[in-house]
């Protein structure tokens, strides 16, 4: 393959990512606030942390500090219009659950609501923080997870056939993925 060499900046070269809404309470307005992140990672599975990265700017990143806890919410392709109305809207001068009708459902363990439309969500509790250049990632201690009852197969692998996460390509792009697995070497199925 021929390489076109180019600076920092010049490409999205770690895209695709799926898009992640970040949820926080918002206790002074007596609302919540969403947010899409792509810049997300699961960090351990013992204890269960995952991590966001935050823009200081943002009203979520001020909100999630406040409360201690966020949750994140995956989803489906058909999400990408919800997707950018919520990245170019801000919590700091408008109620996006009011602007954007958004269904919520409570919490099971945090009081920080989850979103409706979202295939799978986690509650986390915020229990470090690292300044990391531009950017603040948060680390959240997964507490509950509440996934949509054809979301996981029964190794807990997500099922594209019926679920097809949404993906951010950079820019104003989305994607999502092809509704069957690839399976390496003519495998089937097989929990690892
Ligand atoms: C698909 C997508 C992914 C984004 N990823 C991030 C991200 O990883 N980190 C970040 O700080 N902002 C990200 N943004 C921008 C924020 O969502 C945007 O600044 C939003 O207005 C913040 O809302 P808030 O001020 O209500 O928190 C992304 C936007 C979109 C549309």
């Amino acid at each position: 393959m021929t390489h076109v060499s180019s600076v920092p900046g010049s490409c999205y070269f770690y895209y695709p990512r799926p898009v992640c809404v970040v949820g926080v309470r918002d206790d002074q307005k007596g609302t919540a606030n969403f947010a899409p992140v792509a810049w997300t990672t699961p960090l351990s599975s013992d204890p269960p942390l995952f991590g966001v990265c935050l823009s200081p700017e943002t009203r979520s990143h001020q909100l999630a500090l406040k409360t201690g806890e966020f949750t994140v919410n995956f989803l489906t392709g058909d999400r990408a219009a919800l997707a950018d109305a919520l990245g170019r809207l801000s919590g700091r001068d408008t109620d996006k659950v009011q602007a954007l009708s958004l269904d919520l459902e409570p919490g099971e363990v945090l009081s920080t609501p989850i979103l409706a439309a979202a295939y799978v969500s986690a509650e986390c509790c915020l229990v470090e923080r690292h300044q990391v250049g531009d950017q603040t990632l948060l680390v959240g201690e997964v507490q509950r997870i509440h996934a949509a009852p054809d979301a996981f197969d029964a190794d807990g692998v997500l099922r594209i056939d019926h679920v097809g996460p949404l993906l951010y390509l950079g820019s104003n792009r989305y994607a999502t993925t092809d509704r069957q697995p690839v399976f390496p070497l003519g495998e089937t199925a097989t929990k690892r």
